[in-house]
């Protein structure tokens, strides 16, 4: 079975290793938009055309199922998605929102998600008793790509986000970037023993193995990275490095141009 996912840059990473711990003999179509990288703070009709653009290209990858590797376009575009493809769609949000068993939940998302408060709207749609507080965190990604994970630097924005979040005594953290369970360690040395971290690329996977058994038998077995391929907007010299690091692969990266002639700068 071939998945295609996509994200602004490695945030998708952690999705694609929640999904072959569950579902291994599946291979993938990577997209990383890094051009327009971070997606966090763009303006809403400017993710829509970009999921527009990407999920245009991904119609013609030939796959059996997509996963929404972002947050922030499976919380601004998720419709324009699944409007454009003629297969499964698998979001993030849905997902864990489905799943969500606790009574005070903060979100730690981009500006550009707590803007829709998508989490907030679909936590409440499954278990309307629930309190729910998100957190903008603009600066973390540009750190997560930078691979700025282990200093002071970001140990004191985390500090910074995290502080409005547990004086509401939440008793979950939803990571609601897929950029950020990049840094569970950091985050986990910060955050009171009696708070789980919940990252929904677990509730992802589950739904999408679901899917997959439902479906086993018409599925040829895959070796998982080995068979992947990897796509970049920009940045093909650095971003088999970012794979190495995170994946422990060395594929071969390819280049794709997205942007319709005049439609964004
Ligand atoms: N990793 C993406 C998300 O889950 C995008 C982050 C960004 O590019 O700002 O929202």
């Amino acid at each position: 079975m071939r998945l295609g996912l996509f994200d602004s840059g490695v945030g998708g990473f952690t999705v694609l290793k929640k999904v072959i711990e569950l579902c291994p003999n599946t291979s993938f179509v990577y997209l990383a938009d890094t051009a327009r990288l971070p997606y966090g703070v763009k303006k809403t009709n400017e993710i829509i055309q970009f999921a527009e653009e990407i999920s245009s290209w991904f119609k013609y990858q030939n796959i059996d199922a997509f996963l929404v590797a972002c947050n922030t376009t499976n919380a601004i575009a998720l419709d324009v998605i699944k409007k454009n493809l003629d297969v499964p769609v698998f979001d993030l949000i849905g997902s864990v929102a489905s799943n969500i068993q606790e009574s005070r939940v903060g979100v730690l998302a981009t500006p550009s998600t707590v803007r829709t408060k998508a989490y907030t709207n679909a936590i409440l749609e499954f278990k309307p008793k629930t309190f729910v507080i998100e957190q903008s965190c603009p600066e973390f990604v540009p750190m997560i790509e930078a691979n700025n994970i282990y200093s002071g630097e970001i140990t004191d924005v985390a500090i910074r986000y995290l502080q409005p979040v547990l004086n509401q005594k939440i008793d979950s953290l939803i990571l609601g970037c897929s950029h950020y369970p990049l840094i569970t360690p950091l985050l986990t040395e910060i955050l009171p023993s009696g708070v789980e971290l919940v990252d929904p690329a677990q509730a992802l996977s589950f739904q999408l193995k679901l899917f997959i058994d439902s479906k086993i038998s018409n599925y040829s077995k895959k070796k998982s990275l080995v068979d992947s391929r990897f796509y970049v907007t920009s940045n093909l010299k650095n971003f088999p490095i970012q794979i190495k690091h995170w994946l422990n692969v060395f594929p071969e990266v390819n280049l794709v141009s997205l942007q319709k002639k005049g439609c964004v700068s």
